[in-house]
């Protein structure tokens, strides 16, 4: 599969990915990774790793319209599955519907707790015990979509918001591949809310 990768940022769900390809671990190829930010560590790191990179900047413009060349570019590319990846910015329902199912988010709480931006400190200001992160279908709703797959971790008493935020992306860089990998593999589908094994016909 061609993976298109979305990313604002720091891209370490990206590198995590690219690793896993390179280990042999997920069968699939990274074709474009779009940033909507110049300055996007992410970038210079699909750069550095010879991936095809493009800056397709979004500030100032209409969300339709920087959409519509961001799925110009993935048709370009030949992109199948489309991967938010730190991806800081609502999509289109045009871009939503230009994919249907071929959308994957990550998201660092166990949703549907806590969508929306901060999620770790949502998490310890609300007093949970456990929290995690959620790869998920993306459709028209904010962190939403159809869940693929969560893994948990605990809250310790002596936690902030830095060190939730690490154990909690330890367990993304490993959620993310295997999430994507379970979508490619064909052999679950959506059953309501429900993302789950296909039975034998
Ligand atoms: C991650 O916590 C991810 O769950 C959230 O944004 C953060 C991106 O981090 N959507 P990175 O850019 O992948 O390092």
């Amino acid at each position: 599969a061609r993976l298109g990768i979305l990313l604002s940022g720091r891209g370490s769900n990206f590198l995590a990915i690219a690793d896993s390809i390179a280990a042999g671990r997920l069968d699939a190829e990274i074709a474009a990774v779009i940033s909507n930010k110049a300055d996007a560590p992410g970038v210079a790191a699909a750069q550095e790793r010879g991936l095809a990179a493009f800056v397709i900047e979004a500030k100032g413009r209409k969300r339709a319209e920087h959409d519509a060349e961001m799925i110009a570019k993935l048709r370009e590319q030949g992109v199948d599955l489309v991967c938010l990846a730190g991806y800081m910015r609502l999509l289109s329902p045009e871009f939503v519907q230009a994919f249907p199912e071929r959308i994957l988010n990550i998201h660092p709480s166990l949703l549907p707790a806590f969508p929306g931006l901060d999620a770790q400190r949502q998490a310890l200001d609300y007093g949970v015990q456990f929290a995690g992160c959620t790869v998920h279908f993306v459709d028209e709703q904010l962190d939403h979509g159809v869940i693929v797959l969560q893994k948990p971790v605990p809250v310790f008493e002596e936690d902030d918001e830095h060190a939730l935020s690490l154990r909690i992306l330890a367990q993304e860089h490993l959620a993310y591949t295997e999430g994507i990998a379970r979508v490619l593999s064909g052999e679950y589908h959506v059953a309501g809310r429900r993302y789950v094994k296909k039975r034998p016909a």
